[in-house]
């Protein structure tokens, strides 16, 4: 069941709440809306799935990293995937135990290093730069560093290539190639670091859960072979990528439960803990893109709605020919015609499209439209192209209130960063 229904009214609800109800209480337009017991229904089936195991969720800030969302995770017992120096600031305010933090990345700074090795954090090692930038920090810190080595296990996730990362011609992970000069490098660095476990991430939207399973048995493999050699590891990080339902068809995607059935056995016959990092499948659905129409307009064969909303504040369809689902937020006038449209923003640039080819009634000036499955990658990766500033952000709680959980940047906040320039 999607948090976000129409009701038997012809409106769309958020739970018990009018979309409309919250536009009208909202600060400015286009909006991000939450359905907060959503998020936690999506924490609890990982916390159900991963029951009988030794686990650890390090839910993956990059893909929302609203404080108040990351507050309510903190609070449940999970952990968070970091992949900047500014997003370990940021869950450590929000409260994250660093025990169940990973700071990840291939470009990780020196800098940003000394931070992680002094908050306590895992640290991925991603190549041999990475590797001596991690001893560095370890040294400068006096603190022994808890590392997981991030193998590229090769394994083809089927998806964008923009978000394939576990393939051998990826930036991510070292090849097994090198797996033996990482092992002797790190045992010749014992006062500085300490392998404890294993890491791979595949990639993003993955849609069959065969593809983890045939990454998990290639990383047990390499469990075994480092064992072997008197490393004692704790950790299998299986990454995130967990794909969710985009096209609200009722094509059955696999949930969490099946994502860790096929992992289990592995895991639990060599007595690891499992580490996985969804960042989509926790928070993607739980939120809406909330517009309003400026105005429809034809080019002879081709129609469009313009919405006030745009590539700015959600790239994903410009980016990646994502599809992310779109709806009115009010029933149609009766004499509202259907037809197709492309549905753009105001953004001085063709790619700027929310949806093309979408059937709809034709909707009012001022009418509500939403962008579904909003919640991950939409507002993180927001711009401020044309200078359209950020958009606030609310979530309905169980009890129907609306409440902000971001304020909406303001012109004056975008220009402090000309303070005090010569003229
Ligand atoms: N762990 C690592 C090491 C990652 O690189 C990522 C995502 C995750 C976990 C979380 O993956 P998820 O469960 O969210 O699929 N901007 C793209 C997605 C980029 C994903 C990058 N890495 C999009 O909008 O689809």
């Amino acid at each position: 069941k999607h948090c976000f229904q129409r009701g038997a009214d012809g409106y769309l609800y958020c739970e018990g709440v009018r979309v409309e109800d919250a536009m009208a209480a909202a600060v400015r337009s286009p909006f991000y809306l939450y359905s907060k017991p959503q998020v936690l229904r999506n924490f609890a089936a990982y916390r159900e799935a991963l029951q009988g195991l030794r686990s650890v969720v390090g839910y993956a800030v990059k893909a929302n990293n609203n404080l108040p969302v990351l507050q309510l995770l903190q609070g449940l017992g999970c952990g968070a995937v970091l992949v900047s120096g500014n997003e370990l600031r940021l869950a450590l305010q929000a409260g994250f135990e660093p025990s169940r933090c990973i700071f990840n990345g291939n470009g990780k700074t020196l800098e940003d290093l000394e931070l992680a090795a002094r908050s306590g954090v895992f640290i991925n090692v991603d190549s041999e730069f990475d590797l001596k930038n991690i001893v560095r920090a370890a040294r400068t810190t006096g603190e022994k560093v808890p590392v997981l080595l991030r193998i590229n296990p090769d394994v083809d996730p089927q998806v964008h290539p923009y978000v394939a990362t576990g393939n051998k011609t990826s930036k991510f992970g070292i090849r097994n190639e090198k797996l033996q000069w990482f092992l002797d490098s790190i045992k010749s660095h014992s006062n500085e670091i300490k392998l404890v476990g294993v890491h791979c991430h595949l990639g993003s939207t993955i849609t069959k859960v065969d593809i983890f399973r045939d990454a998990a048995v290639l990383m047990v493999n390499f469990v075994d072979e480092i064992r072997a050699q008197g490393f004692e590891l704790e950790y299998l990080n299986i990454g995130g990528g967990l794909g969710i339902d985009y096209h609200h068809t009722d094509d059955v995607l696999p949930s969490p439960m099946d994502l860790i059935n096929t992992v289990r056995e592995l895991v639990l016959s060599r007595d690891l803990t499992l580490i996985i990092e969804p960042g989509r499948s926790l928070i993607a659905n739980t939120c809406c893109f909330v517009n309003r129409v400026t105005g429809v307009k034809s080019n002879g064969t081709k129609n469009f709605i313009v919405i006030d909303g745009s590539m700015a504040e959600l790239i994903r369809p410009s980016l990646y020919g994502a599809y992310q689902h779109i709806e009115l937020v009010s029933p149609p006038s009766p004499d509202a015609e259907v037809a197709t449209f492309d549905i753009v923003g105001p953004v001085c640039e063709s790619a700027d499209f929310l949806g093309k080819d979408r059937e709809l009634p034709t909707p009012d000036e001022g009418a509500g439209l939403v962008v579904h499955d909003a919640g991950a990658y939409c507002m993180s990766m927001a711009s401020t192209y044309n200078m359209k500033l950020r958009p606030p952000e609310y979530w309905v709680e169980e009890d129907g209130s609306i409440v902000k959980i971001r304020h909406e940047e303001k012109l004056e906040d975008y220009m402090k960063v000309f303070d005090g320039l010569p003229a």
